[in-house]
């Protein structure tokens, strides 16, 4: 059953600013948005996307929507905005998320995704906007204590980009219980991977890709010359580092569970989006090639620093509180992926036939 026919949309139409809507996770959950009749209006200052993303969406979704070129940093702007949309709800998509980058230029981290989402919640106050979502990251949990990793794990992030989502977790959570009007939920999200099903969005790191997807991605098309797996002496069934890879579709749509979800509660929680399924390095390689029809080069190297061996959601507080559970598997995530790539090998920079690339 589909998230539609699970919620059925309230009479009036919800009008629906998204942060950072312009992004991998935020363009794919616009274009739900869109699907589901809501009035949806894009803020982002395209510091890691394109306006072309956003084009593509409104091509698929056959409708526009509005999309303001803002910094969440410059609360001016961002609060004029926010009183003139008037939304029920906001999602909370913008901001920056490379660990490496986090750990050499903390404070630029915690004044983009702090600061920025103080900001954002400033301007929901003014305007009396009282329902947020935001994208946290499993990286909260930090070094798991167990697996899988349910939300009372522990919080323990061990890097300056973990700690921006650790304290704005804690924020939106102090700012939505002082007022019994609001209601927020932080979604936890574990590995996202793959494209929208036609091909015509997807991720598009800059640059060379830190995930092991876009990378692998890169390799099966040529671009770069082979994966290096980050060790493999790690205690799985493999020796290789095992996460939880979610397709991004599935993502979407549990934000849209968590919106119907909150347009009728109030309160604050944090909910895991994950499938509760490991894949290591080598089997994301191995159902990687089978997306893409040929080998994939690859080398064993040294370990990563920080890597952890496994990380694994607990997904079942988002079934039982949210009514959404993972539908796609790594093999769907690995196939669009790779229709993406091919249709799009240079991104939304330009697009070119995959001879030309290969
Ligand atoms: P993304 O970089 O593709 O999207 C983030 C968007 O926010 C971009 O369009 C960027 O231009 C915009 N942005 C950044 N700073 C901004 C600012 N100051 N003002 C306005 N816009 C700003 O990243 P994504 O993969 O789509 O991730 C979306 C969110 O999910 C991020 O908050 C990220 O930390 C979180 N998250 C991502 C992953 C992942 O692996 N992709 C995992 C867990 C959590
Ligand atoms: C996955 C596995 C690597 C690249 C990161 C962030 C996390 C979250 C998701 C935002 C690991 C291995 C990787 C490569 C490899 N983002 N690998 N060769 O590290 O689980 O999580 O993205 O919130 O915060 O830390 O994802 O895709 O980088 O790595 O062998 O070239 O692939 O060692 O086992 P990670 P990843």
């Amino acid at each position: 059953m589909s998230v539609r026919e699970e919620h059925p949309l309230p009479a009036v139409p919800n009008r629906i600013v998204v942060t950072g809507g312009a992004g991998y996770i935020g363009s794919h959950t616009v274009l739900e948005l869109l699907k589901c009749g809501a009035e949806v209006c894009v803020i982002d200052n395209f510091s890691n996307s394109s306006p072309e993303a956003l084009k593509r969406v409104e091509t698929l979704a056959g409708r526009g929507f509005q999309v303001e070129d803002i910094d969440i940093r410059n609360v001016n702007p961002l609060t004029a905005l926010i009183d003139q949309f008037q939304p029920d709800a906001v999602i909370h998509f913008a901001g920056l998320k490379a660990v490496g980058e986090s750990v050499a230029s903390p404070l630029r981290y915690y004044e983009n995704n702090v600061s920025g989402s103080i900001n954002l919640l400033s301007a929901m106050e003014a305007a009396n906007c009282n329902r947020i979502i935001f994208s946290s990251s499993a990286t909260v949990y930090g070094e798991a204590q167990y697996l899988p990793l349910d939300e009372v794990h522990p919080i323990s992030p061990t890097n300056p980009y973990g700690q921006t989502k650790a304290m704005v977790e804690n924020i939106i959570s102090d700012w939505v219980v002082s007022s019994a009007e609001r209601a927020g939920i932080s979604l936890r999200y574990f590995n996202p991977v793959g494209a929208h099903g036609s091909g015509m969005i997807g991720e598009d790191p800059l640059g060379i890709p830190n995930n092991l997807v876009p990378y692998v991605a890169q390799v099966a098309l040529g671009v770069l010359d082979e994966v290096q797996v980050f060790g493999n002496d790690f205690g799985t069934r493999d020796g290789t580092g095992e996460r939880d890879y979610i397709h991004v579709e599935d993502l979407a749509t549990g934000h849209l569970s968590a919106l119907y979800y909150l347009l009728d509660h109030q309160g604050y929680d944090a909910i895991n989006l994950g499938t509760g399924h490991g894949s290591t390095v080598l089997e994301v390689i191995t159902a990687y090639e089978e997306a893409c029809g040929h080998k994939i080069a690859k080398r064993i190297v040294d370990r990563r620093e920080g890597d952890t061996a496994s990380s694994l959601a607990d997904p079942r507080k988002a079934e039982t509180v949210l009514g959404w559970k993972a539908t796609k598997l790594l093999a769907d995530g690995c196939r669009s992926s790779w229709l993406w790539q091919t249709n799009n090998p240079a991104g939304y920079q330009r697009v070119v036939s995959i001879d030309e690339v290969l």
